[in-house]
């Protein structure tokens, strides 16, 4: 009894999604997205990736071997490969990839144009990755990061670009996985496509779990098994 109330107030804590430490293709790790990605990276023998949105370029020191490793973001401090927004990456490159990793600018519309661009440059059999997709209140959902001056946690509305391609894109397998904000899965596919409402939080919040087809980490292991 003692176990399952506490188990209940960690699982209330944990807003962003499942914490917990599970077998991956690298071994055992917390789960995040970081650990996702390497997973993939891993189980498919993948040898290209590119990052949308990398903050910091010394941070993709986590990510394992792969030949070739690309990072687009127009933050001068970024330090990345290509110091521009996503929209003049892409029209600029096609550079082929295995996994691309969406993290730019956390706008519907913004993401929704990252997931189409990608989609042209992703190698057969390859896996698109995209982070904040689950935001737990209206208050993490806001267009804006900063709140008088702070900034507390915020997931934008990224996960509108995501319900827009749940809604018209059948030609694509679509998950978010409930672990670190939400980070959703692509690629090409078949889905069972999204009929409701997607405007707006409120649609989101009524519908989460079939609006963005939410799968624990144990489904996701279970269908990519290490
Ligand atoms: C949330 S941070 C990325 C965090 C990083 N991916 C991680 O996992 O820690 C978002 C980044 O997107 C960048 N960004 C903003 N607008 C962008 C755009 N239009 N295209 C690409 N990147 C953009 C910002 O400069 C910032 O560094």
């Amino acid at each position: 009894m003692l176990k399952y109330l506490a188990d209940k107030l960690l699982k209330s804590q944990r807003i962003h999604g499942d914490t917990g430490i599970y077998k991956f293709a690298q071994g055992w790790r917390r789960v995040n997205r970081i650990v996702l990605v390497n997973h993939l990276i891993k189980i498919h023998s993948y040898k290209s990736y590119l990052e949308i949105g990398v903050r910091k370029k010394e941070r993709m020191n986590n990510l394992i071997e792969t030949k070739r490793v690309s990072s687009v973001d127009p933050d001068p401090m970024a330090n990345a490969e290509y110091c521009m927004t996503s929209d003049d990456y892409f029209s600029n490159h096609d550079e082929k990839f295995d996994i691309i990793f969406i993290d730019g600018l956390h706008e519907g519309q913004q993401v929704k144009r990252d997931i189409e661009n990608s989609l042209n440059v992703l190698n057969k059999n390859g896996h698109i990755l995209l982070h904040d997709i689950n935001p737990p209140t209206a208050f993490h959902a806001r267009e804006n990061y900063e709140v008088n001056g702070k900034y507390p946690s915020w997931n934008g509305t990224s996960w509108e670009g995501y319900a827009w391609h749940r809604k018209n894109s059948p030609n694509l397998s679509m998950r978010v996985i409930d672990t670190d904000w939400g980070v959703g899965i692509i690629k090409v596919g078949k889905q069972k496509i999204w009929l409701g409402d997607v405007s707006g939080y409120e649609a989101l919040e009524t519908n989460r779990e079939e609006l963005l087809n939410l799968i624990s980490v144990q489904q996701f292991l279970k269908e990519y098994p290490a």
